[in-house]
């Protein structure tokens, strides 16, 4: 063989090599965990050295370092375990509005629903995955509007 062409082999053999140590990484890098409403629930903050979740727009955001305000006995405890999107949109804390539903809410609730969700929630804390609502419809067809990219900080912990 010439020196050329086993230059060519070696080049070959090294794409390779690096196209498969691409893929190995990339399904590990960006892992995403679905929640269901009974899974979300044990993370509300009652058992101690238990993580604390809590999901706006289906978004779940590990709120742990922010005990003082979510866990137990901290004024923002209602809102953990579960999707808060209206009690958020709406900065309320009564028992009918902690709930994943956005219906009527009005324009100037939604901005600022978006405005605490980027603003604080996605700023400040980790993405560890998604309720089962943000990716599938109530008819169980797929939710065009899921963005798997929109994930600033993944930081997943190994619980599955
Ligand atoms: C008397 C009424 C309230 C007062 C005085 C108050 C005060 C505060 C203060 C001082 C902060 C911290 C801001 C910072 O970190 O710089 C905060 C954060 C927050 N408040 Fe309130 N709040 C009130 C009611 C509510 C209600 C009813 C909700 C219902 C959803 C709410 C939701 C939040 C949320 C989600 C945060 C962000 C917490 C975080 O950073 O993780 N607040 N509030």
């Amino acid at each position: 063989m010439r020196q050329s062409q086993l230059i060519t082999v070696f080049a070959f053999i090294f794409i390779c090599l690096a196209d498969e140590s691409k893929l190995k990484v990339k399904p590990a890098s960006k892992p995403v965990r679905l929640f269901t409403d009974e899974e979300l629930r044990r993370y509300d903050g009652s058992e101690a050295g238990q993580p604390i979740y809590m999901a706006i727009k289906g978004v779940v955001f590990d709120v742990t370092s922010g005990k003082h305000f979510y866990g137990k006995g901290a004024p923002y405890n209602a809102l953990v375990g579960k999707d808060s999107t209206r009690a958020v949109a709406k900065m309320s804390l009564n028992p009918e509005d902690l709930t994943h539903d956005t219906t009527g809410l009005t324009t100037e609730e939604l901005e600022s629903l978006e405005s605490v969700f980027t603003g604080t929630y996605k700023s400040k804390y980790p993405i560890v995955g998604y309720t089962h609502r943000r990716l599938l419809n109530e008819d169980g067809s797929p939710n065009e509007d899921f963005k798997p990219e929109d994930q600033p900080h993944f930081n997943i912990r190994n619980e599955l």
